[in-house]
């Protein structure tokens, strides 16, 4: 449920007709929907809510600072993989034991910010990591809370970009390993075991995989049980897909915490989960002006003001994304158009051949499920400085991260001094 809908024919955000905002910021800009956040947020906390967990947010799917208070007000914890997200949730007030610390390659400097931090754990990706982390854990004379992410090796069945759970993907460690290297970390002085980790991919459409990976990581953590490794917490990382069209629906909320909980019964773990897309993903659009209106031979071109660089998912993964108008017209012809941005590739498409409603130089357009991994991946290529960012409560708005000025864009760069 998300809360972008006509209303006297003009897309509201809640209560605020976008065309308003674009008048107020310019185009293009993201918009989130705090009603949605929040909605998304409780309806994922209510179905896990027979069990103990904590839902650390994925900071990666959208970081505006706005959006992480928001959520953090509302009760979740963070899922980080960087010394940057690290610094985000700080600067929001975020305690250390409601973060988890993820990815295949932190630094030494992030570890330690981290270990200053005192997070709830590191979910660890290799051996090396592993004594890297007791090694400066050491010189700070503290020990690192840490789980061993597994590999469990299952196919996620979702785009070959966003699967992490394979073996033939650089993440986690592989499941034949994960004994050995408990054994050896129950060694190291200055580590503490406190959970298994498992995070196979983005974008799953159904719960098989969910409940593949669970079951063996369960058999895991019975074996290590029998050797006296006792685990007290599980993450099972984030990756429930959204509709992004009506096709395939994904399981909702309630039905995914359902699988799981029936395979961990018996099991006293602290259950945590990485939720990203499922809570941002439909609660932000991408308002974009058409520019020109362009037909070539047999194909009609709606440009818009946005490009890859705002968007990158189509590009990317050629990636679905509803488009609507911001401004609805009726008796008018649905015709097949591309609609892309102004620069200069191929690839840099919003839709393809679809069927859409008329639009006109000028007019606004919509494109949805843009909150998670929008914003977030884009950049400044074409030298195009980046889109704003709004976030809607009820009948007000407020532009949560204004525009990027050329300026800003440009004093980052020196010429070479003079005679050189
Ligand atoms: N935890 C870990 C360790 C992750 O790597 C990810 C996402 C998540 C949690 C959150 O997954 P979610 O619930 O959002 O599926 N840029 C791609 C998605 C990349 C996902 C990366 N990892 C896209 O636009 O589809």
């Amino acid at each position: 449920m998300d809360h972008f809908h006509y209303l006297d024919d003009r897309i509201h955000c809640e209560e605020v007709p976008l065309d308003q905002i674009a008048e107020a910021v310019g185009t293009p800009f993201y918009c989130y929907s705090a009603k949605t956040l929040t909605h998304h947020l409780a309806v994922f906390q209510q179905a896990f809510a027979k069990t103990t967990h904590l839902i650390c947010y994925s900071v990666k799917a959208n970081s505006n600072l706005a959006v992480l208070d928001l959520l953090a007000r509302n009760g979740a914890g963070f899922d980080i993989v960087s010394g940057g997200e690290l610094e985000r949730v700080r600067r929001i007030g975020c305690p250390g034991n409601k973060i988890v610390f993820s990815g295949v390659g932190k630094t030494r400097e992030e570890i330690r910010q981290a270990l200053r931090h005192g997070i709830l754990m590191f979910n660890v990706e290799s051996r090396s990591e592993l004594y890297r982390i007791d090694t400066l854990a050491g010189e700070l004379g503290v020990k690192a809370p840490v789980a061993l992410r597994i590999n469990p090796d299952v196919d996620p069945k979702t785009h070959p970009h966003i699967s992490t759970g394979l073996k033939r993907n650089k993440f986690g460690i592989p499941y034949h390993n994960a004994l050995e290297l408990y054994r050896n970390a129950a060694q190291l002085s200055h580590i503490h075991i406190m959970g298994l980790d498992c995070h196979i991919g983005s974008q799953l459409t159904t719960l098989s995989p969910f409940v593949d990976a669970l079951k063996r990581v369960l058999t895991l953590v019975s074996a290590l049980k029998r050797e006296g490794i006792h685990l007290t917490h599980l993450d099972l990382g984030g990756g429930l897909g959204i509709p992004y069209d009506q096709s395939r629906p994904p399981p909702l909320p309630d039905h995914y915490a359902g699988a799981l909980l029936q395979e961990l019964d018996g099991f006293d773990l602290t259950l945590i989960l990485e939720p990203g897309r499922v809570i941002v993903g439909n609660a932000g659009v991408l308002v974009t002006r058409v520019e020109y209106i362009k037909d070539n031979e047999d194909k009609r071109f709606i440009i818009t003001d946005a490009g890859m660089n705002d968007l990158m998912r189509p590009a990317l993964y050629n990636a679905y994304h509803g488009i609507q108008p911001v401004v609805r017209r009726f008796g008018e012809e649905e015709t097949v158009v591309d609609v892309v941005g102004p620069i200069c590739e191929s690839g840099d498409f919003f839709a393809r051949d679809r069927l859409l409603p008329p639009f006109a130089e000028g007019d606004l357009l919509m494109v949805r499920s843009a909150g998670a991994y929008g914003f977030v991946m884009s950049g400044n290529y074409n030298t195009r400085p980046r889109a704003a960012e709004v976030l809607v409560q009820g009948n007000r708005f407020t532009v949560v991260r204004r525009r990027e000025t050329l300026d800003e864009l440009l004093n980052h760069e020196t010429l070479l001094p003079q005679g050189s």
